[in-house]
């Protein structure tokens, strides 16, 4: 199999600023620059207000959120993902409504309590105290706002990581539920996998699944 230059890398930060330089396609940029379908389906609709995106890379869902009317902290350990993000903002008009913040979640404080907090594919092949990171999210949440979490459901077909005793399963939307140990008074409004058809990058059709929770904290819960 071949191996890429960031394979050897165990820092974090060093990692995912090796990955965002050395992946760009044709775009100068590695993901496609869409928002992610099962983001949008969970949140269009929500009356818009401030949010906070956790792990936003380029910047897709952050952008599209500001297209919609809300306000966003988008944070990201990778520099090149995050001017990335705010190059588009520029040309789209909506660099006033995102403000990007570069640093490692694993040491970051939210400052402040948010309508929405998001976090999409925060998956990491290095160090990344995901659970820890979406407990302090939830805490985040202010009263009547929402946390979604969409993550991988399944490996993609093919991965060799079905079969690699070195890799972690990847967590249910349900041990995610469980992780939070949310206090009395939040709401479960999303629980379950999702099947999302898409194209791999070369054109070929495959269907992935999403694991998606969205959790709502009720006017009296404490967080
Ligand atoms: C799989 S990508 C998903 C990016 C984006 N949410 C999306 O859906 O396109 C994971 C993202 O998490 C970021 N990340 C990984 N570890 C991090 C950490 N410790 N602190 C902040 N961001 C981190 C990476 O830089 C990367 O952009």
């Amino acid at each position: 199999m071949a191996h890429s230059s960031e394979d050897a890398i165990s820092d974090p930060a060093e990692f995912w600023e090796a990955r965002y330089l050395t992946n760009r396609g044709e775009s100068g940029q590695m993901w496609s620059g869409r928002v992610n379908a099962t983001v949008e389906h969970e949140v269009e609709g929500l009356a818009p207000g401030n949010a906070l995106e956790l792990g936003c890379g380029e910047g897709a869902d952050a952008l599209w959120l500001a297209a919609q009317g809300w306000t966003v902290t988008a944070v990201d350990i990778s520099a090149t993902a995050l001017a990335v993000g705010a190059a588009q903002a520029a040309r789209d008009g909506v660099a006033d409504r995102i403000r990007w913040v570069q640093a490692d979640l694993a040491t970051w404080h939210p400052a402040s309590e948010f309508d929405l907090v998001t976090a999409a594919f925060l998956h990491s092949p290095v160090e990344l105290p995901r659970e820890a990171i979406l407990r302090r999210a939830a805490t985040a949440v202010a009263p009547g706002g929402r946390l979604v979490v969409v993550g991988h459901g399944a490996f993609p077909p093919g991965s060799h990581h079905d079969h690699d005793a070195d890799t972690p399963p990847l967590p249910t939307a349900d041990e995610v539920l469980a992780a939070l140990d949310l206090p009395a008074g939040w709401v479960v409004e999303t629980n379950t996998l999702v099947d999302r058809p898409t194209k791999w990058r070369d054109g070929t059709d495959v269907i992935l699944v999403d694991a998606v929770l969205r959790v709502r904290r009720g006017r009296e819960a404490a967080n």
